[in-house]
């Protein structure tokens, strides 16, 4: 169908289905075991309901904010997935020059199809980017791609600590791996092509990765360093009391380990620890916090603001926005979003994000109180 008959963020991954190769179509929507998490991932938005307010003027309203100190035209990011050229050859490019026009940070990620540098060049001047960082077991190559990054300009390093070992994706198992679109070296004898593109390409992940290695980070980088996939208050008070700069309440979109729950379930548990027993209060500047996992409409993200997340990452449906439709696809998706936004805001009665308080959401069901 023609792109202006895409109304949202399922159609894409509808047409996504029906156009991309078999193999790029497991990678991308693959999640681990029984893919329950991945599917709680959308459902646990439907659990939490609006309180909206009447009568604000919201002739105008304004979803610009700030993530890490900079601009974003919507409280979204792109999130870092892996091997973008699976779904078009110009692979993770798209996001990048997508990104620029529509004010967004995009997050790069270690394992994309493009090179780093492609994807810094890319971007154009004063355009700021992230990036997301698997930790090798050899650190002399964590340390090198750290400090180029930083060299580079990114403004975030995202240490993703969901992965000590891949989780088993098995219709993208079911898929041999070929190098078609990846960014491995040839003939890598630790690649395992029996497996799938995810297990093949992420055998150089340490799982000896533990709290004691955030001080050498800092001994490396300037760059603020937010952990990726933070899954309980616990962490989230341990990363908080070792000087990161945020966390991301994430299962790496049901991809890692099933039963995992959901980013906007533990939200709600974090935030309301961190009042309980430390009197502070989300968002706030120093140390903030990003949900990701199964958002697909701007109410998704209002719920998760509400709550106390910074912004948001949206994973899968930029990858079939651009496999489907190319260029025009992506820039449809953010241009759906931003429609999104600005309707339901009105309809929230919330001329700007700041008005975006938690009393404008019903989250009881999650609440653990
Ligand atoms: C991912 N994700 C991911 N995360 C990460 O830290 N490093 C990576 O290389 C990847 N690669 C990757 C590939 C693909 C195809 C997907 C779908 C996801 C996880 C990603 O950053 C994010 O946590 C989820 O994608 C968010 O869920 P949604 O928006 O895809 O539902």
């Amino acid at each position: 169908p023609p792109l202006s008959e895409i109304l949202n963020l399922h159609d894409f991954e509808a047409i996504a289905k029906l156009v991309m190769t078999e193999k790029a179509w497991a990678y991308y929507s693959s999640a681990a075991d029984d893919e329950i998490t991945n599917r709680e991932n959308h459902i646990a938005y439907h659990r939490i309901w609006f309180r909206p307010r009447i009568m604000r003027d919201v002739t105008r309203v304004d979803f610009t904010t700030k993530i890490l100190g900079h601009d974003s035209s919507m409280p979204i990011y792109m999130t870092a997935t892996a091997l973008g050229k699976l779904g078009h050859p110009d692979g993770e490019l798209n996001l990048t020059r997508a990104a620029a026009k529509h004010g967004v940070i995009q997050m790069i990620p270690t394992l994309a199809s493009c090179s780093f540098d492609e994807l810094v060049d890319g971007a154009k001047p004063g355009q700021v980017q992230f990036m997301q960082l698997y930790v090798n077991k050899d650190r002399a190559i964590t340390k090198r791609i750290v400090q180029h990054a930083e060299e580079r300009g990114v403004k975030g390093l995202f240490i993703t600590v969901d992965a000590p070992q891949l989780g088993r994706r098995e219709k993208d198992m079911r898929q041999k791996f070929d190098d078609e679109g990846a960014n491995v070296q040839k003939g890598d004898a630790s690649v395992d092509r029996n497996q799938g593109a995810a297990r093949a390409i992420s055998s150089f992940i340490d799982p000896g990765l533990s709290w004691k290695d955030l001080d050498w980070f800092k001994s490396i980088t300037k760059m603020p360093i937010i952990l990726k996939g933070v899954q309980c208050w616990e962490d989230a008070f341990i990363a908080y009391d070792q000087g990161c700069a945020g966390i991301v309440l994430s299962n790496h979109g049901g991809r890692q380990l099933d039963f995992a729950r959901s980013g906007i379930e533990v939200l709600v548990e974090v935030v309301e620890k961190f009042k309980e027993k430390r009197g502070i209060t989300f968002p706030r500047p120093g140390f903030e916090i990003f949900v990701d996992g199964g958002v697909r409409r701007a109410t998704d993200v209002l719920k998760a603001v509400a709550l106390g997340a910074t912004a948001v990452g949206i994973g899968r449906p930029f990858l079939y926005a651009y496999s489907s439709y190319g260029p025009e696809g992506i820039d449809q998706a953010l241009t759906i979003l931003r429609d999104e936004f600005e309707m339901n805001m009105r309809l929230l009665g919330a001329p700007t994000i700041k008005d975006v308080v938690p009393d404008m959401v019903d989250a009881r069901s999650i609440s653990t109180h």
